[in-house]
């Protein structure tokens, strides 16, 4: 899908955790095609976050972009990626709290390493970086040619954080988690002008769930879990998270929007119960 840049984040400053993959690049992407500077976070792949910043720099002469190694559970180098972003583009005024991973495994048989690890990623790290975009937008202040709000969280979590899913209980917890963060943030700092609001994605097709989409059987079986009746791509992502950047959104926060195909509206009660 080609999209047209038309520039309604022009003069905005965009951080994407975990921005050089899946639904992080494409959400760095639709936020360059709108106009704003963006900081693609990514953790491992260097290679692919600079692609990232060559096809934002190329798709729109309004954005500027950089890649920023940061692993967002730890506090120094999250502190360290918003000090950089300021320096290099005077402020953030929206934040995409996107990183996360999953490590499965059967409740019983779940290692310590592997529940400790999807919590700080998925929890911590989104509550670090979400702490220092509230700094960031305090200290700024209002400016009102920019945009109605003060600044914009995005938290991506998942239609987990209301569907549980045996076999994922880390991932699941901390999906149930963000969004009570996501939802105090937005009671605390409304008042300030600070919009927080968190996507919910379905199935999306990605690395993180190749194995439900990569042969034509397993597409087919993760359909029936979808009413619309396709899977979801990342350009559903990306469209959503500029709309909820942009000033159209200004009266929503404390939202949780689902982007799922239906998949949250429990499909097997279609012909069952
Ligand atoms: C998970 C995917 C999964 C989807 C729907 C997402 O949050 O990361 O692996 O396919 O939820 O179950």
């Amino acid at each position: 899908m080609t999209q047209q840049a038309n520039n309604r984040l022009a003069g905005q400053t965009c951080i994407v955790t975990g921005g050089s993959s899946g639904i992080g690049k494409e959400i760095a992407l639709s936020m360059g095609r709108d106009g704003a500077n963006v900081v693609v976070n990514y953790y491992s792949s260097e290679e692919t976050a600079q692609e990232v910043v060559k096809e934002i720099e190329a798709n729109n002469t309004v954005a500027k972009a950089f890649a920023y190694k940061a692993d967002v559970s730890k506090e120094d180098e999250v502190e360290a990626m918003f000090t950089k972003a300021v320096d290099t583009f005077g402020t953030v005024d929206i934040l995409v709290a996107n990183a996360g991973i999953q490590k499965d495994a059967k409740l019983h048989e779940m290692s310590m390493e592997q529940w400790q690890r999807v919590l700080d990623v998925n929890l911590t790290g989104q509550f670090l970086c979400a702490r220092a975009a509230v700094r960031e937008f305090l200290r700024r202040g209002m400016r009102p040619d920019i945009s109605r709000a003060l600044g914009k969280i995005i938290h991506i979590s998942s239609v987990h954080e209301i569907i549980p899913w045996a076999g994922h209980a880390n991932y699941a917890a901390t999906k149930g988690a963000v969004r009570m963060l996501m939802e105090s943030i937005a009671q605390g700092y409304g008042r300030q002008k600070i919009r927080c609001n968190s996507i919910a994605p379905g199935a999306i097709r990605t690395p993180i769930n190749k194995s439900a989409w990569e042969t034509p059987e397993a597409l087919e079986k993760l359909k029936e879990l979808i009413p619309y009746d396709r899977i979801g791509e990342t350009e559903d992502i990306g469209a959503a998270a500029v709309w909820l950047a942009t000033d159209e959104s200004d009266y929503v926060s404390g939202t949780t929007l689902f982007v799922d195909g239906g998949m949250t509206c429990y499909p097997g009660f279609a012909t069952n119960g």
